[in-house]
C-alpha cells in the first residue's frame, strides 16, 4: 500500500512550520524553491565524495531527504546531526533523482554545523538490509528513524486523532481511569504492583477499564471514551502484547445497533484519514452465520472460498464417509492441478485440525463439454451426486474441491482454517472489510467443574428472547454481545451490560460464582448498581491491531514504539529486571526463586 505522506497535509500546517534552528524541512524542497536561502537540520543519511574537494551529503529529517553539496574537508559521517545553511538550486537535468521527492534540487552549503556526532549505527537506517529484530529492538531509537517505522507511528498518530475527532463529534467525554486498579473479570492473568504503604497488598494493572467505565455510566456521564492502555499477562503472539491500547467506549440508554453505529463512525473516520479513500460500509453477520460460511468468528471477507453445505447433494450416498451429520466443502479456485504430495499434506493438515479425513475432488472437463470430478472417491459418488456437488459449489474446470464430513461446527472450523491457509491475502491487501459478528452465545462450553464459562464477561446481557432458558439450557442462550472483525482479525468486542441486580444474580449463579465471591470480587460495581444504574453498553477495539492492518504489518510490534519481545522482554531498557534488596525490603517483598531461575532473568 502507499504509505500516507509523512508530512501533515496542507491546512493543518501552520503550527508545524519549521522554527528555531531551521527555515525549511529537508523533504519539502522543490524546483520552485531554487534561489531560496535555507537552514535545514537532520541526520546524515549518506555521504559520497564528489571530486577532490566536495562531498554530497544526503540530509534526512522526518519529512524526507535532501542532497547537500558540502566542502569535502568536513568530517561528516553517517547519522551525525547537522545544521546546513545554504542556497537551494536545481540540479542539472541529467543529475536529477526521480526516486526522491526532492530529486530535482540540492542545497549548495555555505555553512555546516555539526550539532552531534554519532557512532556508526548498529544497522543501516536506509532499511535496505533488514536487521535482525533483536538488534532492532535493542537499538529501537535507531530503528524508529527508518522510513517504515516513521510511517507506521505516524499512521498511528493519525488514527488516534481521527478517533478523537469522531468521539468528540458524537458527544463522548474523554475520561481517564486508574492504572493502579483492582482485579477485573476479563479472564487474563493480571500484573500486580506491590503497595509500599500497605506491605503485602497489591494493586492490579487494568486488563481494560471495563468496570470503571460502567461506573461512569452510573455516574451519569452518558457517553465515555478513552484511548486506554491495558495490561494482560498472557502469552505473546503477533497480535498480542502485554501492554496494548484500546479505544474503549461506553454509552447509556443505547441499543446494540447504536453502539455499532458509534464505533463504525470512528473506524471509518480513521480508515479514511489514513487511506484517503472511502472504505466499504461495515456489514453484519450473526456468529452462527460466520461459523457456517467461514468456519470462524473472525471472517475475512476479502476473498471468497466460502463454505457450502453438501448435505442435500450427498444425502443417501453410498460413500460411507458422507453419512456424517454434516458434509461441508470449499472450492479452491484454480488449484485443481495440485499434486498428490500437496493433497496428502492438506489431508494431514485437516486431520491435525480434528477432521476424520479430507475428501479432495479435482474439477476437470468431462465428456460432451460438461464437468467431471477426478478423485479416489469419485467412483463411490453417483452421477446425480457429482452433478449436485458441482452445482452447489459453483465449481469450474481447474478448481479443487475440499470436503469434510463430521459434526457441523467442527467440519466448518476445519474448512475455515484450510480456507485461510489456501486463500488468505497478505495483511497489506485492501480493501478493508469490516464486519460486525453478532449474537454470540452467552457461554462458551463448560469448565472442569461443569459450570458454563462466560464467552465475553459476566456482565453481558443475555438475549431477551433466550432469558427463560438461562438455567435450563444455558449453552443455547445467545448474548447481546458483538465483535468487530477486520480482514480476519478480531478488532474488538463489546456488549450490552446487565444493569439489573436480579439478572446479574442469575448469571453469577449459572457461572457458579457464589454471592460472597461476587461481592468480594465485584462488590463495588454491584454496590454502585444499587444507586441507580442506567441501561448501558459499550465496546473496545485494539488500536495496535487496527493500526497494524492499516499499515500492512503482520505483527503489532511494528506499530508500537517500544514493544516487548515474544518472551516479554524490553531489550533496550532491559526489563524486567531484579530490584535492589533495599527497594524490595521497602515493599515488604522477599523473593522465593523457583529452582534454576536466575535473578533478573526469565
Ligand atoms: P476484549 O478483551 O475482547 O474486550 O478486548 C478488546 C480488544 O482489545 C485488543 N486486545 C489486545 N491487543 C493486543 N494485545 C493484547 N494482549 C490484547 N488483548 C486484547 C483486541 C481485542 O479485540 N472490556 C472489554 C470490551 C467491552 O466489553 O467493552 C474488552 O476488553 O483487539
Amino acid at each position: 500500500m502507499t504509505p500516507p505522506p509523512p508530512f501533515p497535509p496542507a491546512g493543518r500546517l501552520d503550527a508545524a512550520r519549521p522554527r528555531g534552528l531551521r527555515t525549511a524541512y529537508c523533504g519539502e524542497l522543490r524546483a520552485e524553491d531554487a534561489g531560496r536561502e535555507v537552514s535545514v537540520c537532520g541526520w546524515v543519511a549518506r555521504r559520497r565524495e564528489h571530486g577532490e574537494h566536495l562531498a554530497f551529503v544526503d540530509l534526512r529529517d522526518h519529512t524526507g531527504v535532501v542532497q547537500c553539496v558540502v566542502d569535502g574537508a568536513h568530517d561528516l559521517r553517517s547519522e551525525y546531526v547537522l545544521r546546513i545553511t545554504g542556497t537551494v538550486r536545481t540540479r542539472p537535468a541529467d543529475k536529477t533523482n526521480e526516486g526522491i521527492a526532492t530529486g530535482e534540487v540540492e542545497i549548495g552549503a555555505e555553512a555546516v554545523e555539526v550539532l552531534s556526532t554519532a557512532e556508526p549505527p548498529p544497522f543501516g537506517v536506509d532499511g535496505r538490509v533488514e536487521a535482525e529484530e533483536s538488534v532492532r529492538l535493542r537499538y529501537r531509537y535507531v530503528d524508529l528513524r527508518r522510513d517504515r517505522m516513521q510511517a507506521n507511528l505516524r499512521i498511528r498518530s493519525r488514527v488516534n486523532a481521527a478517533i478523537r475527532r469522531s468521539m468528540d463529534r458524537q458527544g463522548f467525554a474523554e475520561i481517564e481511569t486508574p492504572l493502579l486498579w483492582t482485579p477485573t473479570p476479563e479472564g487474563a492473568r493480571e500484573f500486580a504492583i506491590p503497595s509500599r504503604l500497605q506491605p503485602g497488598s497489591f494493586y492490579v494493572l487494568p486488563q481494560s477499564p471495563q468496570i470503571a467505565k460502567q461506573l461512569l455510566m452510573v455516574s451519569g456521564f452518558d457517553r465515555y471514551y478513552q484511548i486506554a492502555r491495558c495490561m494482560r499477562d498472557e502469552d505473546l503472539r503477533a497480535d498480542r502484547q502485554f501492554e496494548f491500547t484500546q479505544l474503549d467506549l461506553e454509552a447509556s440508554f443505547v441499543t446494540q445497533e447504536d453502539v455499532w453505529e458509534m464505533v463504525a463512525d470512528s473506524v471509518l473516520e480513521a480508515t479514511r484519514e489514513v487511506t484517503g479513500e472511502e472504505p466499504p460500509p461495515v456489514v453484519q453477520m450473526t456468529w452462527n452465520e460466520a461459523l457456517e460460511r467461514y468456519g470462524t468468528d473472525k471472517p475475512d471477507l476479502r476473498f471468497g472460498m466460502e463454505i457450502v453445505s453438501l448435505d442435500e447433494a450427498v444425502r443417501g450416498s453410498e460413500f460411507k464417509a458422507f453419512a456424517a451429520p454434516a458434509v461441508r466443502a470449499i472450492r479452491v479456485p484454480g488449484q485443481g492441478s495440485l499434486g498428490r504430495g500437496r493433497l496428502d499434506a492438506l489431508t494431514d493438515r485437516a486431520r491435525s485440525l480434528g477432521a476424520a479425513g479430507l475428501v479432495w475432488l479435482r474439477v476437470v472437463a468431462g465428456e460432451g463439454g460438461g464437468l467431471a470430478l477426478e478423485s479416489p472417491v469419485a467412483k463411490f459418488l453417483s452421477a446425480p451426486e457429482q452433478a449436485a456437488i458441482l452445482s452447489s459449489t459453483g465449481a469450474g474446470v481447474g478448481d479443487l474441491l475440499l470436503a469434510v464430513a463430521g459434526e457441523r461446527a467442527a467440519s466448518c472450523r476445519v474448512l475455515g482454517q484450510l480456507r485461510l491457509e489456501l486463500g488468505q491475502p497478505p495483511v497489506s491487501e485492501r480493501p478493508y472489510r469490516f464486519v460486525w459478528v453478532t449474537d454470540f452465545p452467552l457461554f462458551e462450553g463448560l469448565d472442569a467443574e461443569g459450570n458454563p464459562v462466560a464467552a465475553h464477561h459476566p456482565f453481558t446481557m443475555p438475549h431477551p428472547d433466550d432469558l427463560d432458558r438461562l438455567e435450563s439450557d444455558p449453552l443455547s442462550v445467545r448474548s447481546q454481545s458483538y465483535d468487530l472483525v477486520l480482514n480476519g482479525w478480531e478488532l474488538g468486542s463489546g456488549s450490552i451490560r446487565i444493569h439489573r441486580a436480579e439478572v446479574q444474580r442469575r448469571i453469577f449463579s449459572v457461572l457458579g460464582i457464589s454471592e460472597e465471591e461476587a461481592e468480594s470480587r465485584f462488590g463495588f460495581l454491584l454496590g454502585a448498581f444499587r444507586y441507580g444504574a442506567p441501561p448501558h453498553g459499550g465496546f473496545a477495539y485494539g488500536i495496535d491491531r487496527f493500526v497494524a492492518i492499516l499499515a500492512g504489518e503482520e505483527n503489532i510490534r511494528e506499530v508500537i514504539a517500544f514493544p516487548k519481545t515474544q518472551s516479554g522482554a524490553d531489550l533496550m531498557a532491559s526489563s524486567p529486571r531484579a530490584l535492589p534488596a533495599r527497594q524490595l525490603a521497602e515493599l515488604g517483598i522477599s523473593i522465593v526463586r523457583p529452582p534454576g531461575r536466575e535473578p533478573g532473568g526469565g
